[in-house]
């Protein structure tokens, strides 16, 4: 388990993000170009309607959590990293942010109406187990929203080759916590396609599986209804 294979042990994913929690927030935005927040927009309006009890689990530092409230849902917001959550709480005291794993959530069955995860189930070390924690804390019914990066086919390809392959690793060299930036695009290579994913949540206990792809298909929410 290395940065290189993109695969990491729990305690080690954990002590990489306490580490570049200072920088998360601006390399997201530097990143994405600032499209992060309209995706993290897109994935709350997509699962969860007011008065909703929402969980968003890999909160990290907050803002697909505060997204969810922003659309009127009651949030829970849980992450194993406290130095993300430190900076998640800064940002609102509107939701209720733990601190936990997201393969044994500290939660009730059926105990929520919507979940969402952005950009956390590829950093799982059991992705299935962890679609399944999210199905048991969901009510029948209940609304799952997964956005995630993906592989893009096409036109695209290389650019994001280049991109991803060659300039996120290099900003990374320049920041604290660098190598979680060489991390990231080898997680996204050995992680399931769009397709392989939605037969996961399938597999795991969801039913009417979609996925729609953002910024020519780099990105990807996958949604679905606990059965
Ligand atoms: C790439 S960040 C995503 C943060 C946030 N959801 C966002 O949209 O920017 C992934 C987060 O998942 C958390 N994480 C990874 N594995 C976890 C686990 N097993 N339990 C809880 N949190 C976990 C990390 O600590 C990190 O904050």
């Amino acid at each position: 388990m290395t940065v290189e294979t993109g695969r990491l042990a729990p305690d080690a994913v954990r002590t990489m993000f306490d580490r570049i929690a200072p920088v998360y927030d601006t390399m997201n935005r530097v990143m994405t170009a600032g499209l992060d927040r309209r995706w993290r927009g897109e994935t709350a309006c997509a699962v969860v309607s007011p008065g909703d009890r929402v969980l968003d689990t890999c909160c990290g530092t907050g803002d697909l959590a505060i997204a969810a409230e922003r659309v009127g849902g009651r949030v829970t917001g849980l992450d194993f990293s406290e130095r993300m959550l430190e900076r998640a709480r800064a940002k609102s005291d509107q939701v209720e942010w733990i601190q936990g794993d997201a393969l044994a959530l500290p939660l009730a069955d059926g105990s929520f109406d919507a979940a969402t995860v952005g950009f956390g189930v590829r950093n799982l070390d059991d992705l299935e187990g962890g679609l399944r924690e999210l199905r048991r804390v969901l009510r029948r019914g209940g609304r799952v929203g997964i956005l995630e990066i993906t592989r893009p086919r096409g036109v695209l390809r290389p650019f994001y080759k280049l991109w991803f392959d060659g300039f996120v690793p290099l900003a990374g060299k320049l920041l604290p916590g660098g190598s979680a930036y060489t991390y990231l695009p080898a997680s996204v290579r050995r992680f399931p396609g769009a397709k392989e994913l939605a037969a996961l949540m399938e597999t795991a206990g969801f039913e009417q599986v979609r996925y729609r792809l953002f910024a020519g298909g780099i990105v990807a929410l996958h949604t679905g209804v606990a059965r």
